[in-house]
């Protein structure tokens, strides 16, 4: 397998893959051998998620992760992906309170772990606070949909814009995030219609998890794409390792052929599985493949027929 280390993508890629509907494939990672084989499997972009806090960290929600466990994680990331495009999430704690706040959290991920940007989950009421990290010169991305940070108020994990009322708010919520200047958003948890609507009234990248293939690109959390947490899996995050064992367990190489000295070329254990499972996932984005009908969450007709009466979606 050779190394396939791509020049780190900016915005005007991100922009160019909109227009020409190139699909992206980002996953998440939280330390540096996850981040080391999404790089060299040709990963777009690595999000450094607080949902750390729960697959690597072991806590029984993101509300726990704290701002300096995220920079530790990042730091880490960073070292193992150091020409890959990394967005660190910002978690909660770090943005409500006030927007120098915001802005002071946001600087620690680029100047303490070399981030290239910043994730924060939200509409309208983090709008003001967008702004303020995008004014201050660091690139800031929404997140909308379903918000883990804030699922107890949606009343738990739950798929959002089934309905006209949350596609709309949705809607506007992207809009508005569009304003404050977010580079691009990510849509969480909704069924591909609404997602591909929304993707196609904004001009920047929209993507998604657990939102259909309608939209700019998709995530995958890297434990669900290795099958690496078992306490909670959406049905939508797929798990790419039944796909490549064959090939996998077949072509190891023969123990004479390693060399004695020096760096081994081994591909009998996880990290060579796992650059397969990666290259997998980022080949079925690039091709439309994944996430077909068996990943999403689907409409029945009656829904989809209630949300295309909403005066904000495209005929
Ligand atoms: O923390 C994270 O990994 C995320 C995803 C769930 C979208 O924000």
């Amino acid at each position: 397998m050779t190394d396939n280390i791509k020049p780190k993508i900016n915005l005007q890629t991100l922009k160019t893959y909109k227009e020409k509907k190139i699909p992206v494939a980002w996953i998440t990672a939280y330390d540096f051998p996850v981040s080391y084989i999404a790089e060299k499997s040709g990963i777009d972009m690595i999000l450094v998620g607080d949902s750390g806090g729960m697959v690597q960290l072991g806590y029984k929600t993101t509300n726990s992760v704290t701002m300096d466990e995220m920079i530790t994680l990042a730091k880490a990331v960073r070292k193992g992906a150091p020409n890959t495009f990394i967005i660190g999430d910002m978690p909660q704690g770090s943005y409500e309170v006030s927007d120098e706040d915001a802005v002071r959290n946001a600087l620690r991920f680029v100047k303490e772990a070399g981030c290239d940007a910043i994730k924060l989950e939200g509409g309208k009421r983090v709008s003001s606070r967008l702004k303020a990290i995008n004014d201050s010169g660091i690139l800031a991305m929404g997140h909308l949909g379903l918000t883990p940070q804030s699922a107890g108020s949606f009343g738990g994990y739950r798929v959002q814009c089934k309905t006209i009322k949350s596609y709309e708010q949705n809607l506007d919520d992207a809009l508005v995030l569009q304003e404050a200047g977010a580079f691009a958003i990510l849509l969480e948890a909704m069924p591909p219609e609404p997602a591909g609507q929304i993707a196609s009234q904004l001009k920047i990248p929209i993507y998604g998890i657990g939102a259909g293939n309608l939209v700019d690109g998709q995530l995958l959390i890297a434990h669900d794409l290795l099958g690496f947490y078992n306490d909670f899996r959406p049905h939508f995050a797929k798990c790419f390792i039944p796909e490549v064992i064959n090939s996998f367990s077949e072509n190891i190489f023969p123990i004479s052929n390693l060399k004695k000295y020096g760096v081994e070329e081994r591909n009998d254990g996880l990290l060579h599985i796992s650059e397969l499972a990666i290259r997998k996932y980022v080949e079925e984005v690039k091709s439309g493949l994944f996430p077909d009908l068996n990943y999403n969450y689907n409409l029945k007709e009656n829904e989809l027929n209630e949300l295309i009466n909403s005066n904000k979606w495209l005929k």
